[in-house]
């Protein structure tokens, strides 16, 4: 029979420590995790990354900006600082295999110099750049031949003017650098509008971004990962409904034809390919009215469009990006269900959705996740999502959960 340390007498590892004997042995057994990853960001992509994390054994220990950050109220390994510090990001990458972003807001600069410091950077500085400058994606995708909107960087009202003459009204400016959920997106429909949108910080002194005004019929995300060794794997299309410009609803797979999917599946295969993204990324486009598909946003790392993944694909997207970031085998995307996710918005009637919790619980093929953040207005407080025989169905019984959680 195998012996392992704990069959040998205690009086072998007395002798064997130097201890006297009758003294209880000091026996340092050493925790062997699969592998350790450092990731920049707080949030509840963070929080569900570290969910998948300890089911493959993987330390992980989180960047927090505050100790109210959704992941480290869950109690995970975290470090305080900024995602801006080179100095913050080190000391939590420090001992870790690879360095992974819930975000891309760190600067180039701070990236280069980790990277020539040794640091294994998934994604890298090259990709993540694409995501965190809205106005580089948009010139780098259409340089290399993809669709997107017509667009122009703009840094006054007599640049956007030019552009809504040239391509009509209404227009939208954009926060190239903004974060997410449509905060930095703003629809400007006549030149009135525009008169006072450049004399106020935040928009003085920038190049902003101008994009034509897209009629969308649908919209959609494809999430696919990458390993830096260049394998990939797809996950079904995403359909996404925004609502004042928040992700509200996801249907998976997207209720769209066949020929749009593939289409988008390709195109999204190529930018992974050609932008070097490893672990998730996620590609935003836009069905036009006309029927054709334009680019709209690259994200890199776990995606709110994904969440449906956790249980209506074989491998969630939080398992597949710690699996692609450590050069690991990727797991299958193959749909099990028909899956709908509706996300949990805080506003007024959002702030008792944990004491209406169990009454969701009771229904079968329901899941529910909460972030544990403050019910702010505007900000996802969780999801909820229903597995079902149909997207259609699917639809119907997470926008019911939703309600329930959210109204009284
Ligand atoms: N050019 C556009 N035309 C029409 N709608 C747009 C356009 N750009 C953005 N939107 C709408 O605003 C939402 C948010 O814009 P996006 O560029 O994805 O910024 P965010 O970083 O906030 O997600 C999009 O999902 C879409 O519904
Ligand atoms: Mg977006």
């Amino acid at each position: 029979m195998a012996r392992g340390p704990g069959d040998v007498p205690s009086s072998a590892l007395a002798s064997r420590n130097g201890v006297a004997s009758g003294m209880r042995p000091r026996v340092r057994l050493r925790r062997q995790p699969s592998a350790k990853v450092a990731m920049v960001g707080a949030g509840q992509l963070a929080r569900m990354t570290h969910q998948a994390a300890v089911d493959l054994g993987i330390d992980l220990v989180v960047l927090a900006e505050s100790s109210d950050d959704s992941a480290v109220v869950a109690g995970v390994p975290f470090r305080l600082g900024s995602a801006t510090s080179l100095a913050d990001i080190r000391a939590t990458a420090a001992g870790a295999d690879v360095v992974t972003f819930e975000h891309p807001f760190v600067p180039s600069r701070h990236l280069r110099e980790m990277e020539d410091l040794g640091y294994r950077l998934r994604p890298g500085p090259a990709a993540l750049s694409l995501a965190r400058d809205k106005l580089k994606a948009r010139k780098v995708l259409s340089a290399s031949g993809f669709p997107v909107p017509a667009f122009a960087p703009v840094s006054s009202p007599s640049d956007v003017l030019r552009f809504a003459q040239e391509h009509g009204w209404p227009i939208v400016v954009k926060n190239p650098r903004s974060a997410h959920d449509g905060r930095g997106v703003h629809v400007i429909d006549s030149e009135d509008r525009l008169a006072h949108l450049f004399v106020q910080p935040p928009w003085t002194g920038r190049v902003w971004l101008a994009e034509q005004f897209v009629e969308i019929a649908a919209e959609l995300a494809i999430l696919i990962a990458r390993t830096a060794q260049g394998y990939v794997a797809l996950y079904p299309a995403v359909q996404t409904i925004q609502r004042a410009g928040i992700r509200s609803h996801l249907l998976m797979p997207a209720l769209l034809p066949g020929s749009i999917i593939k289409q988008a599946g390709q195109m999204a295969k190529s930018i992974a390919d050609g932008t070097d993204a490893t672990g998730i990324l996620a590609v935003e486009m836009f069905l036009d009215t006309r029927g054709e598909l334009l680019v709209n946003e690259l994200t890199l790392g776990p995606h709110d469009a994904g969440h449906a993944t956790i249980e209506a694909c074989e491998t969630s997207e939080f398992h597949q990006h710690l699996r692609a970031v450590l050069d690991w085998p990727l797991g299958a995307t193959t749909l099990r269900s028909a899956a709908a996710t509706a996300n949990l918005i805080g506003g007024p009637d959002a702030t008792g959705i944990a004491a209406r919790l169990p009454l969701a619980l009771g229904i079968p093929g329901v899941y529910v996740h909460l972030y544990s953040g403050a019910a702010l207005h505007g900000r996802k407080l969780g999801h909820v999502t229903a597995l079902r025989g149909s997207t259609e169905e699917a639809l119907e019984t997470a926008q019911a959960m939703a309600a329930l959680l959210t109204k009284p």
